[in-house]
C-alpha cells in the first residue's frame, strides 16, 4: 500500500508496464496508518490501541477473518455505515450461523419489546455474549467481523476486564455500552467467508478463482 520505486524500476526495466500501472494505482488508493497491538490481549485491547487515530469520530472495525462479497449491491461495511447513519447508533453486523458455531462468535439477543426495521434486518439489542455455549446462546445471530462503533466504546474499553479465553472482548465493552446508548444489529446481505478457519480459506480461494476471467476456466 506504499510506493515502492525499486520495485517499479525494475518492472519498467522488463517492459511490464501494465503491472507498474498496478502496484501504482494500489499505492494511490488510500493513506493508511497503523498501529501495533505489542501483546495479544485481545479483540478488545486492539480496538482500544486505536483509540488516539479515531478521536471523537463514530469508526468502522472490519476483520480481516471475515471476508464478505456482495457483487451486485452494497457492500457490508456500507450497509451498516447507512444503518449507522439512520439509528445514530452502534451497529454490530451479524448473520445466522449454524447452532453448533455459536460457540465460535459473539452472538446477540434482539428486543422484542423492538420493532425490527428495513425490512426485518435492522433490531434493537438488549444483550451480547462472547463465544457462548450452545446451550446459553440467546440466539444463533452471530456478530460477522464488521462493527460501525460510537467512540464512546473506549471508555469502556478502558476499563474492560478479561473475558472469553482470559482476553479483553469488544463484545463486552459493547455489552456494557447498551447500558448508555441504543446498539443494532443489522443482518448485512452478502456471501460471507471465514478465511481464519482452513476450510473457509479453501472456499473463498476457489470461488474467488471461479469469478476470475483468467482462471475458471482453469479452477472449473
Ligand atoms: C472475534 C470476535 C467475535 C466475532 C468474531 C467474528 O472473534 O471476538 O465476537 O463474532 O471475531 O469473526 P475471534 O474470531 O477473534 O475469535
Amino acid at each position: 500500500f506504499d510506493v515502492n520505486y525499486e520495485l517499479e524500476e525494475r518492472l519498467k526495466a522488463s517492459g511490464k508496464d501494465k503491472q507498474v500501472k498496478l502496484i501504482r494505482d494500489i499505492a494511490d488508493l488510500a493513506n493508511i496508518y497503523y498501529i501495533r497491538q505489542k501483546e495479544p490481549k485481545g479483540l478488545g485491547h486492539a480496538i482500544l490501541c486505536a483509540k488516539t487515530f479515531i478521536g471523537e469520530e463514530p469508526f468502522a472495525v472490519l476483520l480481516g477473518d471475515d471476508v464478505v462479497v456482495n457483487k451486485n449491491s452494497k457492500p457490508a461495511l456500507k450497509q451498516l455505515i447507512d444503518a449507522y447513519e439512520q439509528t445514530k447508533s452502534s451497529v454490530v453486523g451479524v448473520q445466522t450461523v449454524a447452532k453448533e458455531d455459536v460457540c465460535k462468535y459473539g452472538i446477540v439477543s434482539p428486543s422484542h419489546s423492538h420493532p425490527r426495521e428495513n425490512g426485518g434486518r435492522l433490531v434493537k439489542l438488549n444483550n451480547m455474549v462472547e463465544k457462548p455455549a450452545v446451550e446459553e446462546a440467546p440466539s444463533d445471530m452471530a456478530v460477522l467481523g464488521r462493527y460501525v462503533l460510537t467512540p464512546k466504546v473506549f471508555e469502556l474499553l478502558e476499563t474492560q476486564g478479561k473475558g472469553a479465553g482470559g482476553e479483553i472482548q469488544l463484545t463486552d465493552a459493547i455489552k456494557r455500552l447498551m447500558d448508555i446508548q441504543a446498539i443494532y444489529a443489522y443482518d448485512f446481505e452478502g456471501i460471507r467467508y471465514d478465511v481464519g478457519d482452513k476450510f473457509g480459506f479453501i472456499k473463498a480461494t476457489i470461488d474467488f478463482a471461479l469469478k476470475r476471467e483468467d482462471l475458471k476456466e482453469k479452477v472449473q
